[in-house]
């Protein structure tokens, strides 16, 4: 294995290579004004939204929010890790890295690595060969074999067996003490809190190594041999192992797909495996564990199309429910998500084994649900669409749900739909307030400025004006034309302040700047990258009309809070005035008692 990569030659390496010779060399560039843009390789989008500035050597997504350096386009891009992306650049570069051997342990990358992975790859080696050797080994066979598994398939997902015994993993290992601390620290061992004493934590079971996205092991579930209880016992969280992040079998299918177009997320180890061995290679599971926002994004980061199978009993829908909340947030256009429900008591394990592929090919193509279908029946189900107060209840019901999806075609189509059966329409469906309150929370540290509270979903956020119409005319550029005082003002306070006077002058000129150009333009005025902050958050008010109300609203308090700030100080100069502060005085005061 190499060893350490300098930091001096990763700077080189950054000064010398061209973001736009990187990007430009793995999608299609296409200049505009001093950047490039493209589609965005990161999320489906029909319109460019991506941005490449070769002055800042950065990329971003207006679509998705994505953004890096070179080095980090290599990585989202290739699927690599930092170390993987430097050698790929280096070698695009043409530059030989000058590793250096690591103090610690020579030629390994231990700094980089955890020690964690090398304990786990001998576990999991350990494991294997008891599988194939050990004196017990003919039990854990036949239970794969009475189990329908093919050695071929029991490879490819590095299968093995944990023999029965308290410290077979401990001893084969050789382990000292300060090796055993790092077996407890992997999850390997476990240490009994009153007599010390160390033992193996597993035994007796078969073993399904887990494998993060590289393919490194850095978890087991192991599964017992009969019927006993609990079932599976899978290792602890340790610093390599979050389980709510992992998904099982993800390694395994992008190495078996050059062209993914579609993941299927299962619920179990033996289904991911059984649905592989007939032509699924395509198959993850959680391990245990509901669908979480971190699941759906690796796998949107993916493939553009997820579908969750279940069993169709009253855990597997519930299940299916999570899953869907968990994936609203994420469902931009162009990304598809689909529900199989399979017949009560089957598994994708025992189904596929029962059917063939052919049939669970057709199974698919004619079950499957798109998330809207199951969303709205599975939402009529308990509502009552006939009654005023079951379509006032599904409106309640929905409205929360649609709100966390980010802005598209679709979430518009589920508003329709909700306008339909409902009668209501969409003004007054995001009107609705949830019926659970959430404490105001305050995510901008902007208290010295004053705050204007807008309902946000089940969230009522405060945020700071400046800041607020900065967002909204971010969000929609044109909006400057709505303004027929926008000349009055000229005070605003603060970094966001200063940024959003910038902005109306820009599109006081110039007011068809779509919120790109407009971004292009300000670059040089945002030094501390607010607006690619501000752009990466979701649109505060989604329905065009409230938009337009919201801004103008937000305008004119700052019109109002210059005025105030005005007359302070020429209240405070006293009889120091000139003629035309004192006319503008006048002018202020007449204002003042007016909107009084
Ligand atoms: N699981 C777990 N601990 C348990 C039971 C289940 O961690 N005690 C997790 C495992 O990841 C398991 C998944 O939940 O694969 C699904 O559980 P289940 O459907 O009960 O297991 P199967 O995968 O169907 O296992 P088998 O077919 O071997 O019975
Ligand atoms: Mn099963």
């Amino acid at each position: 294995m190499a060893g350490l990569i300098p930091q001096s030659f990763i700077d080189d390496l950054l000064n010398r290579a061209d973001i736009v010779d990187v990007v430009g060399s793995r999608i299609q560039l296409k200049k505009s004004g001093k950047n490039y843009s493209a589609c965005c390789p990161f999320h489906h989008e029909k319109t460019p939204s991506f941005t490449v500035s070769p002055d800042k050597q950065f990329y971003y997504c207006f679509g998705c929010g994505a953004s890096g350096s070179a080095l980090g386009f290599i990585m989202e891009y290739d699927h690599l890790d930092f170390p993987q992306a430097v050698e790929v650049l280096a070698k695009q570069m043409g530059l030989d890295i000058p590793y250096e051997e690591s103090s610690l342990s020579k030629g390994q990358r231990q700094s980089v690595d955890s020690p964690l992975y090398s304990l786990l790859s001998k576990a999991t080696e350990f494991y294997q060969q008891a599988l194939r050797t050990h004196p017990a080994k003919q039990i854990a066979v036949d239970y794969f074999k009475q189990r329908g598994l093919t050695g071929v398939i029991a490879r490819d997902f590095g299968l093995g067996f944990a023999p029965p015994g308290w410290n077979n993993l401990i001893k084969s290992l050789d382990a000292d003490d300060a090796q055993q601390k790092l077996l407890i620290d992997a999850g390997l061992v476990v240490e009994n809190a009153d007599n010390g004493r160390r033992y193996d934590r597993f035994r007796d079971r078969v073993m399904f190594p887990i494998r993060d996205t590289k393919g490194r092991v850095i978890a087991f579930g192991g599964r017992v041999l009969g019927d006993d209880k609990p079932k599976y016992l899978n290792s602890p969280e340790t610093p390599i192992f979050h389980k709510s992040e992992v998904l099982y079998g993800l390694y395994e299918v992008r190495k078996n797909n050059r062209h993914l177009d579609e993941i299927i997320v299962l619920e179990g180890y033996m289904d991911v495996i059984a649905m592989a061995q007939f032509g699924f290679t395509n198959g993850v599971a959680t391990l245990g564990t509901a669908t979480s926002e971190e699941h759906v994004k690796r796998l949107f980061r993916i493939v553009n199309n997820i579908l969750f199978c279940f069993d169709g009993d009253t855990a597997g829908r519930k299940a299916a429910w999570r899953a869907l909340e968990s994936a609203l947030p994420h469902l931009q256009d162009g990304r598809k998500i689909r529900f199989l429900f399979l017949p009560d008591g089957e598994d994708p394990d025992s189904l596929i084994r029962a059917e063939g592929e052919d049939a669970f090919r057709a199974r698919i193509s004619q079950q499957a649900q798109s998330l809207t279908d199951y969303f709205f029946t599975h939402l009529m189900e308990d509502a009552a669409p006939n009654s005023l107060e079951g379509k006032a209840h599904l409106a309640s019901v929905v409205t929360p749900l649609l709100s966390k999806m980010p802005n598209s075609g679709l979430k518009t189509l589920m508003y329709q739909k909700l306008e339909d059966l409902t009668g209501l329409d969409q003004s007054h469906l995001l009107a609705i307030k949830p019926i659970s309150k959430q404490p105001v929370k305050n995510p901008y540290n902007v208290s010295a400025v004053p705050e204007i509270a807008i309902n946000k979903g089940t969230k009522k956020i405060k945020l700071a004006p400046a800041m607020l119409a900065l967002r909204h005319l971010l969000q929609r550029p044109i909006l400057i034309t709505k303004l027929d005082n926008i000349i009055d003002l000229k005070e605003v306070e603060g970094s966001y302040g200063k940024l959003l006077l910038k902005t109306i002058a820009l599109l006081a000129k110039e007011p068809h700047l779509n919120n790109f150009q407009l971004m292009g333009k300000l670059a040089s005025y945002d030094k501390e990258g607010l607006l690619a902050n501000l752009l990466n958050e979701e649109p505060l008010v989604n329905n065009e009309e409230n938009l337009e109300k919201e801004f103008i609203d937000t305008i004119l308090m700052l019109i109002k809070q210059q005025s105030e700030t005005q007359l302070d100080r020429l209240l405070k100069k006293g009889s120091a005035l000139t003629d035309e502060e004192k006319s503008q005085l006048t002018e202020l005061l007449a204002n003042k008692a007016k909107t009084k």
